[in-house]
């Protein structure tokens, strides 16, 4: 009789834990057929009571039942566990599914052009020179043909940060072009010279499609004997073809520097007009690029290079209107006002 009680129980609890799911019901069914209170529990309390050989009997069924249902517990358990990082790895975690993109940074439009620049500039073998942003009125403009009061500094809209030494006030500015540095190469070395220099410039001058407040230059020099103006157009030509490409017009006409003589223009045809007049070419049809000329005298004498032994060439190219025409993009103010969705398109 207790021993079919027994095995009614083994089976239904083996039922029973065929259909649990998940940890809590694997508790409620320990409770129940194992725990404290369970039949199981009383029957083997009971076993005392029944005569020798129903106790042997059910004892020995009883313990084995107990082991059985201990055993499969804790198979149930370590299933459950299994199981449970598995539906954790197919709900939250599919490891099958694509990353996330990141977000990869890249060089700004006005870094790649200018590596370029200097790349062309420096397989026809300039050298890469220095000068501080922060320059002293000697450099920008005296050493340049601009003495004091000279009316061609008006050319220049400058931004003064004088500085003062006991009282002593020394005229300092943000260089208004990368000429400067022309001057601290020639003091230190002699020709041959051939350099190009990198760099930010300043004007204090209202913005427009064309023209910033801050943009970049590349200075170039090259001081040895025998320099031609010859020498000077054919890199500048050399130069404009490898950037643009050997079909876009080329215009190089006579302009006014104090610290060159003859002094020139390059300047592209507008790539919004093809050279009819729009308003971002203000009209003529070119695109000015770069200003350039022969090293002037009395700037070769200055550093101490004898000017009839040594002549030279220089120009500076304004960096930001080559992608303006390459690219066509048609405001200048584009490029610093930090908007993703310009930059990122280079
Ligand atoms: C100069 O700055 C001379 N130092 C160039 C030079 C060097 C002449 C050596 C002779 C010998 P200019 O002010 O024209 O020149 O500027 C040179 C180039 O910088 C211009 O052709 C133009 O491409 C660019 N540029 C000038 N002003 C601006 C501006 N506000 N914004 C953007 N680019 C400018």
């Amino acid at each position: 009789m207790v021993l079919n009680q027994l095995e009614e129980l083994a089976s239904k609890a083996s039922e029973d834990l065929g259909k649990i799911n998940d940890s809590k019901d694997l508790e409620a069914w320990r409770v129940r057929f194992l725990g404290r209170k369970s039949s199981l529990t009383q029957i083997l309390r009971l076993l005392a009571s029944l005569p020798l050989e129903e106790r042997r009997a059910v004892g020995a069924r009883a313990n084995e039942i107990k082991l059985t249902l201990e055993t499969r517990l804790e198979e149930k358990k370590r299933e459950l566990e299994v199981g449970s990082v598995v539906s954790v790895g197919l709900k939250s975690l599919d490891v099958t599914l694509p990353g996330k993109p990141l977000n990869i940074g890249r060089m700004h439009l006005t870094t790649q052009i200018l590596e370029e620049i200097c790349d062309i500039l420096g397989g026809m073998g300039f050298q890469v020179a220095e000068g501080p942003d922060v320059e002293w009125d000697y450099y920008n403009f005296e050493a340049l043909n601009m003495p004091t009061d000279h009316p061609a500094r008006d050319m220049f809209a400058t931004l003064w940060i004088d500085y003062e030494k006991e009282g002593d006030i020394r005229p300092m500015l943000l260089r208004t072009h990368t000429s400067p540095v022309q001057i601290r190469v020639m003091e230190k070395s002699k020709p041959p010279i051939r350099i190009i220099a990198p760099g930010r410039v300043y004007r204090y001058e209202a913005t427009d499609a064309t023209h910033e407040w801050m943009f970049h230059q590349v200075e170039g020099l090259a001081v040895d004997k025998n320099i031609t103006m010859a020498d000077l157009k054919g890199t500048l030509f050399e130069f404009a073809r490898c950037l643009f490409g050997k079909d876009r017009k080329c215009r190089f006409r006579c302009d006014y520097f104090p610290f060159v003589e003859p002094g020139v223009e390059v300047a592209i045809d507008c790539f919004e007009c093809g050279g009819t007049g729009c308003r971002l070419c203000g009209n003529s049809g070119w695109i000015e690029i770069l200003g350039a000329g022969m090293v002037h005298p009395e700037v070769l004498r200055r550093v101490n290079i004898d000017p009839d032994v040594y002549s030279g060439f220089a120009f500076g190219i304004g960096v930001e209107r080559i992608p303006l025409l390459r690219y066509g993009i048609d405001d200048i103010r584009l490029f610093y006002a930090n908007d993703l969705r310009f930059l990122s398109q280079f």
